[in-house]
């Protein structure tokens, strides 16, 4: 820790307030929504704005330090952001909660119909809101469609590397991961096809992630049709999670897989979504999934068990049907952190490589140089001999930054198959201390 930049998160979080470039606009604060006239779409939105979650119980900040201790500063690990949530959301809990009684609750149409009209707004999906169900989260929907079509023992597909919580799902389900992994060329992913279609063949359902996380992958209409088609000649299911689906950087396309105009093909699909990435809403515990296929969806539905939390509906209500302009300020500031990010690990963090995602606001980093300088290979092997559970390199990468940089980041061996020489980095937060991190991830590298 002693090579490491002298900033701490406390000083961050008094000097970060003067780097705000608003421009002598004003920004929201936090009790702007008491003004009844408050029109979120004419106020610039201050996201450099420092916010210290630390002592919230948040797996981001409070868990990281958990782990590691108090070396920790920053947490840029599970993907939930940093920023003070949507004035429209703080105003609709306020309200609910000033009537204390907290009991059972119906589900009256207006949620259904917000969901269905953002999607149509936003993406030119039509969703009947009789087709769409409710769940406490992607996770608990996926089990649904795993239990519906993958019975323990059967095989589930995806492209790798992908999200880690797949593989949760997949042990819950007692299912088997045919990790399909992708081509790497000039930073960019592509799926190999031979490859995918060899394992479709043995696999029951495909999980897909749309934009992929951790990769950021955007796929194009011509992916999409191909991956569905395959899944379709092999009977396997698609399970499109698209739950990353707003964020989506400059010059790339979000294309819901719902969309694709083969009716049979997207007939074999169900689509799972939240607002919980878009509105930072992850705990709030809401969000859905629909198929235009009446008899997956029976199917899937019949398995399914959710019952909605209050000031969860609450929350993504507000955010769905207020939190459009709040969102389109927020997702150019998060395009522009993947710019500083790519630019500045370039100038400045040495033996790291990032190219810029085409969505999402993670960030995949190639760290295999690391790997190497720090021996990480060898310890790993040396520490597994002594544990319970193996140890893997990235693991141990883990750690070197977490104890010489403070940077707590995602071991790439979690998500899969061609996750080795990888962590993901977190850059849904304030600039400024994406900066930081990398000044202390690089005074940390320059000793090694
Ligand atoms: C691709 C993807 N799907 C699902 C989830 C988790 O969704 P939920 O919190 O709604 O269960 C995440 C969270 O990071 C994710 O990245």
């Amino acid at each position: 820790m002693a090579h490491r930049a002298q900033l701490d998160r406390r000083t961050f979080l008094r000097g970060a307030g003067a780097a705000a470039l608003l421009g002598g606009a004003r920004p929201i604060s936090a009790l702007d929504f008491s003004s009844g006239s408050l029109n979120p779409g004419s106020q610039v939105v201050d996201f450099d704005a420092p916010f210290d979650r630390t002592g919230t119980d948040c797996t981001k900040w409070d868990g990281a330090v958990q782990d590691y201790g108090d070396v920790i500063e920053f947490g840029m690990g599970i993907a939930d952001t940093d920023f003070r949530t949507a004035p429209c959301i703080t105003r609709a809990l306020a309200e609910r909660c000033a009537h204390e009684n907290w009991g059972y609750l119906r589900r009256p149409a207006k949620y259904a119909e917000a969901v269905s009209e953002w999607n149509q707004r936003r993406y030119g999906v039509e969703i009947d809101p009789g087709d769409l169900v409710w769940t406490t989260g992607v996770h608990s929907a996926l089990i649904a469609a795993l239990q519906t079509f993958a019975p323990p023992g059967t095989r589930v597909l995806m492209t790798t590397p992908v999200y880690s919580g797949f593989y949760t799902d997949l042990r819950f389900t007692r299912t088997v991961a045919e990790d399909s992994q992708m081509t790497l060329e000039d930073g960019r992913y592509s799926i190999d096809y031979d490859d995918f279609e060899r394992r479709a063949a043995r696999s029951n359902v495909f999980i897909l992630c749309n934009p992929q996380n951790p990769t950021g992958n955007c796929w194009s209409p011509e992916d999409l049709m191909r991956m569905g088609e395959i899944c379709l000649r092999h009977r396997v299911v698609v399970l499109a999670d698209e739950i990353h689906c707003d964020f989506v950087n400059h010059g790339q396309t979000y294309t819901p897989f719902a969309s694709l105009p083969d009716r049979e093909i997207v007939n074999n699909s169900l689509t799972y979504k939240a607002a919980s990435k878009s509105f930072n809403l992850a705990a709030m515990k809401v969000s859905w999934y629909y198929s235009t296929n009446p008899d997956l969806l029976a199917r899937v539905r019949s398995n399914t068990r959710a019952d909605m939390p209050t000031l969860g509906l609450v929350a993504n209500h507000a955010a769905l049907t207020e939190g459009e302009p709040w969102l389109d300020q927020l997702l150019p500031y998060v395009d522009a952190n993947q710019d500083f990010a790519e630019q500045y690990i370039r100038d400045h963090v040495p033996h790291v490589t990032y190219r810029k995602a085409e969505g999402t606001y993670l960030a995949w980093l190639d760290v295999s140089e690391v790997v190497e300088a720090i021996g990480a290979k060898d310890t790993a092997t040396r520490e597994s001999v002594a544990s319970v559970n193996p140890v893997a390199p990235e693991d141990v990468v883990q750690r070197w930054f977490a104890e010489n940089a403070g940077v707590f980041l995602g071991p790439g061996n979690d998500y899969g198959t061609g996750g080795a020489g990888h962590m993901r980095m977190n850059l849904g937060t304030q600039r400024r201390r994406i900066q930081h991190a990398l000044d202390n991830m690089a005074a940390a590298l320059a000793q090694i």
